[in-house]
């Protein structure tokens, strides 16, 4: 994937290795990166697009998708996690929360960004990068696929 003329999206660009990413793209040459964040006027890195994405939202992701459709590669960091164990008070919620962010999410925004077969099969140009997390075997392999359909 060439980054220098790109045109990425990168989901909680805010703060963390998210803005470090769409820092390093910027530096790396891509044309445009959409700094998505929950709160846009979090984003403070200069050169970048902010956008307001929380990505348990459809209604956002639809609404990014319109304005920043056009990307080459979508960066999905966003993420949460909420450690504790299967046996701790809460754990149902928060794997509950866990899974709506860090497995609904890249599958809502790759739907979003990519809703149809044949756009996906005409775009070859098209890259989805998907989260990647050691923290859940289950949750590797099902990101991966995700990865898989959206490229
Ligand atoms: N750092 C590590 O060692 C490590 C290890 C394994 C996996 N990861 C994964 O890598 C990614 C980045 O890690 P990090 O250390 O940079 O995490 P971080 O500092 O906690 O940052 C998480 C980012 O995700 C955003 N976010 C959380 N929920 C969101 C939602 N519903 N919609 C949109 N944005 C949301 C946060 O936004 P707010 O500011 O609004 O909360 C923040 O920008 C995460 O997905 C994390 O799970 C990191």
């Amino acid at each position: 994937m060439k980054v220098a003329g790109s045109i990425v999206l990168v989901t909680g660009a805010n703060r963390g290795l998210g803005r470090a990413f769409a820092k390093a793209l910027v530096e790396m040459g891509a044309a445009k990166v959409y700094a998505a964040a929950r709160n846009p006027e979090a984003v403070t890195l200069k050169g970048v697009v902010p956008l307001k994405l929380d990505v348990t939202s459809d209604e956002d992701a639809v609404a990014a998708a319109r304005v920043a459709g056009n990307i080459n590669l979508l960066i999905n960091n966003a993420g949460i996690a909420r450690p504790g164990g299967f046996l701790a008070d809460g754990a149902v919620e928060a794997a509950r929360e866990q899974f709506e962010v860090n497995f609904v999410g890249p599958l809502r925004m790759a739907r979003a960004f990519a809703p149809d077969e044949e756009r996906r099969r005409r775009d070859h140009q098209r890259a989805f990068c998907c989260k990647l997390d050691e923290r859940s075997g289950a949750g590797d392999l099902w990101c991966i696929e995700i990865s898989r359909m959206g490229a």
